[in-house]
């Protein structure tokens, strides 16, 4: 039988449309293989956020061709798929099939048509297959299980190209979420949930919202617990944060992505928040969970930025003091409205000196918060064997903090809870020992 090799670039959504490309593939007897050699089929994942992701694949494309002198039979599906569609595969003649983020169910149809030499293109708004319960996602291997709550995205911040890769926004039923967490954890095993949404706040499904999500995911038997990505701060309430509070399983880590700290920027950006009101929202949650751990994405060098807007932002990063943060240098995209504004652009050596002094300034703050993390005991869901060295075993806290310690009875704890005493820290992970 054929053997494809997946490759994934982008966030969560795109990790788990791959997972459930690979359920689909296996289901119908093809085998999935790491090895570029074995592999007859090589199924490309992209991500379209910023110009860089876009040309790493282009050039991935290229080296595939070279290197198996076409012999291979290359698709791509995600982000990419979705914004160039028919130009995509008019601009690259040697790809076989182009999958939209809507049209992931129909990848056997792709592949299976492309063995027979003919090609395959759909990037349609498949709704109904959305909804369709999807057991199917390959889970073999992790400790954690996403889920999708919400695809798309309504907001059209004036920088980023998602809404037009992902579409319009639309709510899973309630009843199919569930169902998919209970297959999580009975049949596969999985005891970590992790709700997907570019923006979860905005679920709306007869007349539920996403706090009766997380409170209706956290009754269920056997989730020890449950993450969500991503929240958009003008619909994060305090409902939603007391739902937190009042569930021991719902992690109490948010990520709250600020984009810039200043009101001038965020009024460009169309983010429909100031400075002020997202500040109260931080000050809200630590008021009502004083154990809570805050992760945030910042851009820097957005048209019209100037010194003072970035002093702004850096003024709100030394103030909140993020537990973690994502911080990029704006890339133009197309389609977007930011495209059109008449500000000037921020040359690429003030955005890049700009990027590495909030990056700098992180990283002290994150050493620090790990240090004071040193001799305290925090309960961890182990998740692998460490990469570097399978005598350790790696998890994660609740704040999502990377932990490695001795593993005295190895794979067994792998998807168990443990409770560890952290011993010392670097910026990236915690290094702890057993209880
Ligand atoms: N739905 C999520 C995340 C979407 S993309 C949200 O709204 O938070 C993830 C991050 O990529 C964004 O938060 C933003 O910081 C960054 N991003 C998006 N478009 C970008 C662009 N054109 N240039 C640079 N960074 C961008
Ligand atoms: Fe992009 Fe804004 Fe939607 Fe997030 S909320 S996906 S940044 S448009
Ligand atoms: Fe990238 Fe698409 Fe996710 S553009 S960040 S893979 S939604």
């Amino acid at each position: 039988m054929a053997k494809f090799k997946i490759e994934t670039w982008g966030c969560q959504m795109n990790e788990y449309d791959s997972q459930k490309m690979v359920g689909l593939l296996k289901q119908d007897g093809f085998v999935q293989t790491e090895s570029e050699e074995e592999a007859d089929i090589f199924i490309l994942n992209t991500c379209s956020v910023r110009e860089k992701a876009v040309h790493k694949i282009h050039s991935r494309i290229g080296v595939i061709k070279k290197r198996y002198k076409g012999q291979k039979i290359v698709g791509i599906c995600g982000c990419v798929a979705s914004q160039e569609g028919r130009a995509l595969m008019e601009k690259i003649p040697y790809l076989k099939f182009v999958l939209g983020t809507r049209s992931t169910h129909l990848i056997t149809e792709a592949v299976n048509r492309a063995l027979n030499g003919s090609k395959f293109l759909d990037s349609n708004d498949h709704k109904a297959e959305m909804d369709a319960p999807i057991t199917f996602a390959e889970r073999a291997g992790h400790t954690k299980a996403y889920i999708s709550i919400i695809e798309g995205c309504d907001n059209f911040c004036t920088y980023c190209i998602v809404p037009f890769t992902r579409g319009r926004e639309h709510s899973r039923p309630l009843s199919i979420i569930l169902d998919e967490v209970k297959d999580a954890v009975e049949v596969k095993g999985i005891h970590e949930i992790e709700l997907l949404g570019q923006n979860v706040n905005s679920y709306a499904f007869e007349g539920k919202t996403f706090a009766d999500v997380l409170e209706a995911v956290s009754n269920l038997q056997g989730v020890y617990r449950i993450r969500f990505l991503t929240s958009h701060p003008k619909d994060f309430n305090e409902n939603l944060v007391r739902v937190i509070a009042a569930h021991d399983n719902i992690c109490p880590t948010i990520h709250l992505p600020m984009q810039s700290g200043s009101d001038r920027i965020l009024k460009k950006m169309g983010r429909k928040y100031t400075r002020s009101e997202y500040l109260d929202k931080i000050r809200m949650i630590r008021d009502i969970l004083p154990e809570s751990w805050i992760s945030s994405d910042f851009i820097v060098g957005f048209p019209g930025e100037n010194e003072k807007d970035f002093l702004d932002t850096m003024d709100v990063i030394q103030s909140v003091r993020y537990d973690n943060l994502y911080s990029f240098k704006y890339s133009p995209r197309p389609h977007t409205a930011a495209l059109k504004l008449k500000d000037p652009l921020v040359p690429d050596s003030i955005a890049s000196n700009r990027l590495s002094i909030l990056q700098h300034t992180q990283e002290e703050i994150q050493m620090n918060k790990h240090m004071s993390m040193v001799g305290h005991e925090y309960t961890v869901l182990v998740e692998s064997l460490s990469k570097k060295n399978p005598k350790l075993l790696t998890g994660r806290t609740e704040g999502n903090h990377v932990v490695h310690f001795e593993a005295g009875r190895g794979r067994q704890l792998i998807g168990k809870l443990v409770d560890v005493r952290i011993e010392t820290v670097t910026m990236a992970s915690l290094k702890a020992s057993l209880i």
